[in-house]
């Protein structure tokens, strides 16, 4: 298995930055296609999908460099391999945070994944009030002739939590990390109310899938009895 840097070595005659994002690409596909797979899979045997939808994204030339200064690394190809981990991007929105843990531990049963590293901000949200379980993974990528080993992170979050996350990262952006106290405050607030939210949908769910629950068993009751009525009027038992 190689690692990236050497899949750029074999290809010189090929501009690196081309070969590189070539095979991010690739990793984006392939993980992308084994989550659409395995939302079907779940789709078929549970008649449920735990995904809602699925984002990809490949960082852009500008926000790798300006990670890379940002943390003190020379801008080379080998230190963007190396130190960025989101350059390919993949945003699993599902239902219910029960879904989270589900879908991870689906993805960490692929036996050609490996999982480099999770941080969990679900169970530990960060000061900011931001909730997302996240995955760093590797994937194969199969070349003519060598296979490299890709990184991809994967972000799982429910719908309530991408809302947040999505308006948080707009209006933080443009102070540029040097928002109000009162705003980062009432940003936390609002990151409150989006987790009662989640908690109450998921408990909403779980008491739907109860009554549907009951529902059934009183149906297959009725038709048990029916069949058992049947049987006594066989029997010449009815009256
Ligand atoms: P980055 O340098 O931001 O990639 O952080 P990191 O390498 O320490 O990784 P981390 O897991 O903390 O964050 C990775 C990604 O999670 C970010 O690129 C964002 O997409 C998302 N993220 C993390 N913190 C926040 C936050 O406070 N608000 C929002 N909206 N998104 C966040
Ligand atoms: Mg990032």
């Amino acid at each position: 298995m190689q690692e990236a840097i050497e899949a750029i070595r074999n290809y010189e005659d090929v501009d690196s930055w081309k070969t590189i994002m070539f095979l991010y690409n690739s990793a984006l596909k392939e993980v992308n296609t084994k989550l659409e797979i395995l939302n079907d899979e779940f789709k078929h045997v549970h008649r449920y999908n735990p995904i809602e939808h699925i984002k990809t994204r490949i960082k852009t030339p500008a926000s790798i460099v300006k990670k890379l200064k940002r943390n003190g690394y020379e801008i080379s190809i080998e230190n963007m391999i190396k130190y960025i981990n989101d350059i390919a991007g993949v945003r699993l929105i599902c239902s219910f945070t029960s879904d989270i843990y589900r879908l991870a531990g689906m993805i960490g049963t692929q036996s050609d994944l490996k999982v480099l590293a999770i941080k969990d901000y679900i169970k530990s949200p960060k000061e900011s009030g931001y909730k997302s379980y996240h995955m760093l993974v590797s994937v194969p990528i199969f070349l003519s002739d060598s296979v490299v080993d890709t990184k991809v992170e994967i972000q799982i979050r429910t719908i309530a939590m991408d809302f947040w996350a999505s308006l948080e990262h707009k209006i933080y952006y443009k102070f540029e990390g040097n928002a109000p106290g009162y705003i980062s405050r009432d940003l936390r607030d609002c990151a409150d109310m989006v987790s009662v939210l989640d908690e109450k949908m998921l408990s909403l769910n779980n008491a739907i899938q109860e009554c549907l629950e009951q529902e059934e068993a009183r149906r297959e009751y009725g038709e048990h009895f029916r069949e058992i009525s049947g049987d006594t009027t066989k029997l010449g038992l009815s009256n």
